[in-house]
């Protein structure tokens, strides 16, 4: 998709050239002080131009380059430049260039140079802006309001050297990128488009696109298999529940495939535990773990990393009738374990508890599941830090790993054995789904971990982090599709 030329950035003629600009002034910089004569000299000291981090500034050429139009990006000091502050930087300025319009830009490789971080990690950064920044929604006004539309980028260096390793980068980067897009739509789109059955439709899509193996259990086979934990949550809903499950395989035999969990509650009322007519406004979002693994799915199906994955997504909504599950209900769960329904507002952990153990059954060797489980994580940790958990450091720290590379951040929550404990306090089952509003966010991940039991198990739990609350660099306002590209880098951590 990146085409790269070899080609001076003074002569090449492009509608809008992309120039980093690094308080050190050399190299390229100099050669482009030369070309404008030293005029540029006056723009820095008006301040107009400048080397700030995340500033663009864009300037007519007058002809004194090829480039019509120069976007400075201004990226602070070399060695200061992180790979998250690159990926800012510039997705400020393609969501410039998607303001103006711009069809065609132009990189120039050369006004990189003297970075810290590798071109690999500063070329995937770009890529990823690249896809993630100028990205619209999706909206259903009758008068169609604006898509997203990429800006086509070319790359243009003076050696030719590092050609392959640049465009591999951008491609990866922007794979990524789309796969957060993919979760951003997904989850925007509201629950009476986006049942249970859609979920299972959307699924099917990107497994054709990509060749993945894919089974949708219906609601027969999922009685057969005894989720009854799904089923109670799906039990008051006219909307049939669906287990999703695709598998990519990337090594030569089909092994120990890491499962990506996702939480797909396609609309949470609450059910007779109801929520208010606040707290219920935006509970589409409640499919946000899900949207996230599928966007994972098809950022790993155009990257083909050597690992073998397999996606579980319970998918029903949170109904309420006259066949509704009901606090006091005791449920039996896949696992065979007792649960005593004590909210019936938690029943995101209800239906990750059998998806879990569906994944087991099927040989997952490490699980990761996502989320947006709970708001006592909003209190604790805000909108911009997902909540982790595990009962495996090393897995763990994989996540953590992967997580810093894609600048998406994560806090760990304690899993002492008391909150173990804390969730099997029912004196009529194993388990109570609900024992209490302190550490309430580490409750919903023990309970979850409880079916994990020893296999490796990071929990992330996204309720703070799957919208935004305003726009920012990397997108718009809303579902941000957080986790999906930290999940595919998990599987490509993996592989290597
Ligand atoms: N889907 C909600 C969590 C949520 C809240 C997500 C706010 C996004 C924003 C979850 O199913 C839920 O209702 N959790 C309850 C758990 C409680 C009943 C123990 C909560 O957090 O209040
Ligand atoms: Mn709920
Ligand atoms: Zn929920």
């Amino acid at each position: 998709m990146y085409i790269f030329k070899q080609d001076s950035f003074t002569k090449f003629e492009t509608e809008a050239l992309l120039f980093g600009v690094f308080m050190e002034k050399e190299g390229a910089s100099r050669a482009l002080d030369e070309a404008f004569e030293g005029e540029l000299q006056f723009l820095y000291e008006s301040g107009d131009l400048s080397h700030e981090r995340g500033q663009i500034m864009k300037l007519h050429t007058f002809g004194k380059v090829s480039a019509k139009r120069i976007y400075f990006v201004g990226l602070g000091k070399q060695e200061e430049l992180t790979k998250d502050g690159l990926r800012k930087a510039f997705g400020k300025a393609f969501k410039q260039l998607a303001n103006d319009q711009v069809e065609h830009a132009t990189l120039a490789v050369d006004s990189l140079t003297g970075l810290q971080i590798s071109n690999e990690d500063a070329f995937e950064a770009i890529g990823e802006a690249h896809a993630l920044s100028p990205f619209v929604l999706n909206t259903y006004h009758t008068e169609k309001k604006k898509d997203t539309v990429f800006t086509e980028l070319t790359v243009i260096g003076e050696s030719k050297e590092s050609e392959s390793e640049i465009t591999k980068a951008l491609n990866i980067g922007f794979a990524l990128g789309e796969g957060a897009n993919v979760a951003r739509r997904l989850v925007n789109t509201p629950g009476n488009l986006m049942t249970a059955t859609d979920l299972a439709a959307f699924a099917e899509g990107v497994a054709s696109k990509h060749d993945f193996e894919i089974d949708i259990l219906n609601k027969e086979e999922i009685e057969s298999l005894g989720m009854g934990a799904l089923l109670a949550v799906n039990q008051g809903s006219d909307e049939p529940p669906k287990l999703i499950v695709m598998r990519y395989q990337g090594k030569d035999t089909w092994e120990n495939p890491v499962a990506l969990v996702g939480k797909g509650i396609t609309f949470d009322t609450g059910g007779y535990s109801l929520k208010g007519k606040e707290g219920i406004i935006g509970m589409k979002m409640d499919m946000g773990g899900a949207a996230s693994t599928i966007g994972a799915m098809d950022a790993i199906g155009s990257i083909k990393p050597k690992e073998n994955v397999m996606t579980v997504i319970p998918a029903t909504d949170n109904m309420i009738s006259g066949k509704a599950f009901k606090p006091d209900d005791v449920i039996v769960s896949m696992s065979g374990k007792t649960i005593e329904i004590r909210n019936t507002d938690a029943e995101g952990r209800l239906a990750l508890a059998d998806a879990i153990t569906y994944a087991k059954t099927k040989g997952a060797a490490k699980v990761i599941d996502i989320a947006t489980l709970t708001g006592g994580v909003v209190v604790a940790l805000g909108n911009q830090v997902t909540g982790t958990m595990t009962n495996d450091d090393e897995w763990l720290s994989t996540v953590q790993q992967s997580a810093g590379e894609t600048g998406e951040l994560l806090w760990q929550l304690p899993y002492f054995d008391h909150y173990k404990k804390q969730v099997r306090t029912s004196h009529i089952a194993d388990l109570n789904n609900s024992p209490g509003r302190a550490g309430h966010a580490i409750l919903a991940g023990a309970f979850v971990g409880d079916f994990a039991e020893d296999t490796p198990w990071v929990h992330l739990d996204i309720a703070g982090t799957a919208m935004a609350e305003s726009e920012h660099d990397l997108g718009p306002k809303g579902p941000t599709g957080v986790m999906a590209r930290t999940l595919a880098k998990v599987i490509m951590n993996e592989a290597k």
